[in-house]
């Protein structure tokens, strides 16, 4: 490589480890590490060596790490034992340790708060007696109505189960929260047409099939307060439908994000599983950059950073690729931090190695990539 071209790299990667603030998010660089549920905590506990995993992320270069889904309290929030808890004092004390770990490498985590909603299947574990729970009961893969609709008063219990999880991040030393509203779990399910058809004032219009997210927000940003950071990550794709879209146009992508907006969000985390496709028809801007533009708060963008084959084949291995694609649009301005999910599964060294020009050092991600903490 000649020293033009390695200048020019250097210029154009410099964008994503030039620092970032908002409010009192202060993060080193732009790269996010994607939540990836990795089922690696017993009994819902959170140990040292999830700690270290974590760990190591914010020691070689990621400015903000989003932890795994972890789950709010309730008896059918989960879907594995293995996957870690957000209430408890056992599970909490884990995760405070995590903090402790990550700040002490000089990095920035928050956790996602999660509920699955009715992507459980009746009887899994951790309690196998738990019915699934969604807005009108209905499993999105099978359409089958496999429990009662929530009743208004367990939805305003799963309300507050949030808002505590968000009390407890701030308690022990979270640089803030992310509210899992994506992919088709408990949040998206009251978005989403297919699995709410609810007649009351959670059903209906896409404003309405806010409402319980919005309440969420709200009673987060009441048990936080003002200066701590809510980040909401949302999808179009669901896991039981990949091809599914909650808004066609860009008038309902705003009518969809406003009212999340204005309940207090202070970051779209806006999930696509290739960041390079136009989200709508006329303009290259993708699901990150129209809602930037949309609302004029700051988003991240996610979807095959760094590799050859999209998130839906997380069973396939993929090939490490250029970030030109990537590089152009932070440069300008579509979106302001990045999220990496797989490559940094495998490689707890990906930010590094990209910052340092390493690239011939990034390892594939693989089929085995998963089953271990690197
Ligand atoms: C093993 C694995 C687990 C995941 N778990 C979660 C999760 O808990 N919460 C979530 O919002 N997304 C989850 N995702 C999706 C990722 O956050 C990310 O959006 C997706 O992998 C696309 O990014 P990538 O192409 O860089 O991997 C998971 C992805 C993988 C591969």
């Amino acid at each position: 490589m000649s020293s033009q071209e390695s200048t020019a790299d250097e210029v154009t990667v410099q964008a994503l480890f030039e620092p970032y603030q908002e409010g009192n998010l202060k993060l080193s660089n732009r790269i996010v590490m994607a939540p990836m549920t990795r089922g690696f905590s017993p009994n819902g506990v959170p140990g040292p060596d999830v700690a270290d995993y974590y760990r190591r992320r914010a020691a070689n270069g990621v400015g903000l790490i989003v932890t795994e889904g972890t789950l709010i309290n309730h008896p059918a929030a989960a879907a594995s034992p293995n996957w870690p808890n957000f209430h408890g004092d056992e599970a909490l004390q884990g995760w405070a340790k995590v903090v402790e770990a990550v700040h002490s490498a000089g990095g920035r985590i928050i956790p996602q708060l999660w509920h699955v909603g009715t992507t459980r299947k009746i009887g899994s574990l951790p309690n196998p007696e738990a019915l699934p729970v969604g807005p009108s009961g209905i499993d999105a893969a099978t359409g089958e109505q496999v429990s009662e609709p929530l009743s208004e008063q367990e939805i305003a219990s799963l309300v507050e189960a949030f808002a505590q999880a968000a009390s407890d991040a701030k308690r022990i030393g979270f640089d803030g929260i992310e509210i899992h509203g994506a992919h088709g779990y408990l949040i998206d399910q009251f978005f989403w047409e297919k699995t709410n058809r609810r007649t009351d004032r959670y059903g209906g219009s896409l404003a309405a099939r806010t409402l319980f997210a919005t309440e969420v927000v709200k009673a987060c940003r009441q048990a936080v307060g003002p200066d701590f950071p809510i980040v909401f990550r949302f999808s179009q794709w669901k896991g039981a439908d990949y091809s599914a879209k909650l808004v066609q146009t860009p008038e309902e992508l705003e009518q969809f994000l406003a009212p999340l907006a204005e309940a207090g969000v202070d970051v779209f985390h806006c999930s696509t599983r290739r960041f390079w496709e136009p989200e709508f028809e006329g303009s290259d801007l993708n699901l990150a950059g129209w809602t930037k533009k949309l609302t004029g708060k700051p988003t991240i963008t996610v979807g095959s950073v760094g590799l050859d084959v999209e998130f839906t084949k997380r069973d396939e291995s993929a090939n490490t690729v250029t970030l030109d694609k990537l590089l152009d649009r932070l440069n300008r301005g579509d979106f302001d931090l990045v999220a990496v999910g797989r490559a940094l599964l495998h490689d707890p060294e990906w930010a590094v190695k990209i910052r340092d020009g390493r690239s011939d050092e990034l390892r594939p991600y693989s089929q085995e990539s998963t089953k271990t903490l690197y």
